[in-house]
Order: C-alpha cells, then structure tokens, then sequence
C-alpha cells in the first residue's frame, strides 16, 4: 500500500521505526519529513502527508508527534482527512470498521514501539464495514462542506 508519513521531531524516531517496519513489509512509504531530531512545527507536516493523501499520492497517511494531540487537530482541518489518534488495538480496529480513518495518527512521547507496531498493522489490514456508518459519515462530511470552504 502506498503510504505517506509525517513527525515533527517528538515523533521523528517512532516515525523512522515504522517507516522501516513498513517498508520490510514491502509497503511503498512517501516519508515526508521531517528529517532530522531538530525543532519544527508538526502543522507543516501534517500538511505535507495529507496533502500526499487527499492527492490521491498515498492511500493512508500516519502522522507521528509528542502527543499526537497536534497532528491530530492539524490534520482534521483538512478537507478529506479523517484522522484518528490512536494508543491501542481495540480503537485501531474500531476506527477502521466504523470511522473509515484514512490517517493514523501515534504520539511518539507516549506509545512504545511494539504498541505502535500492533496499532499499525490492525489499522492498515481492517476494512471499514459501512452499513449504518455511512449515515454518520455523510453527516460529518456534511459538517465538512458547512465548516470548510
Ligand atoms: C512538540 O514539543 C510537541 O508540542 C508536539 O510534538 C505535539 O505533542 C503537539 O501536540
């Protein structure tokens, strides 16, 4: 699958983790920065990996910070971005099944690595079910047209 990554440089060594776990498996990765352990702004990244998926460049998107918080928030500005902040198995399957979540996001200073592993792999292999969430959905992408313009 293709793939597109972004950190700021709280997220930028579990970033690195996973883009290599990722790209073991044989997954096509767009890591889009940052580069390096140095200060940046995760909004800048948010923007790049998003755009990479709202482009139709990378199918998914994870995004890596401290928290996770800021990503989070940054990336859900973004029309056709449905990210979800996630720290176990249950919700990565969940908001795979019911959200359609089409970004990822992990908090760099919170979960280790193998958690992240687990989140990744459950979250990139569940299909979203439909059925009753594509009501919901259509109701936020109705919030989106109304918010966003
Ligand atoms: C960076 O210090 C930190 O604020 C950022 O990685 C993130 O946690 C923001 O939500």
């Amino acid at each position: 699958m293709k793939i597109a990554l972004g950190s700021d440089h709280a997220g930028f060594e579990l970033k690195e983790f996973i883009k290599h776990y990722l790209e073991k498996q044989g997954h096509d990765v767009k890591d889009c920065g940052t580069y390096t352990e140095e200060s940046c702004d995760y909004t800048d990244f948010a923007e790049l990996a998003c755009a990479a998926v709202t482009e139709g460049k990378a199918k998914r998107g994870i995004l890596f910070c401290g928290t996770g918080i800021g990503m989070s928030i940054a990336a859900n500005k973004i029309k056709g971005i449905y990210a979800a902040l996630v720290d176990n198995t249950f919700s990565a399957r969940m908001t795979r099944c019911h959200n359609d979540s089409n970004v990822l996001v992990l908090a760099g200073r919170i979960i280790g690595k193998d958690i992240a592993k687990e989140i990744t792999d459950i979250w990139l292999a569940t299909k979203y079910e439909g059925g009753r969430h594509d009501r919901r959905l259509n109701k936020i992408k109705d919030i989106e047209k109304k918010n966003m313009k």
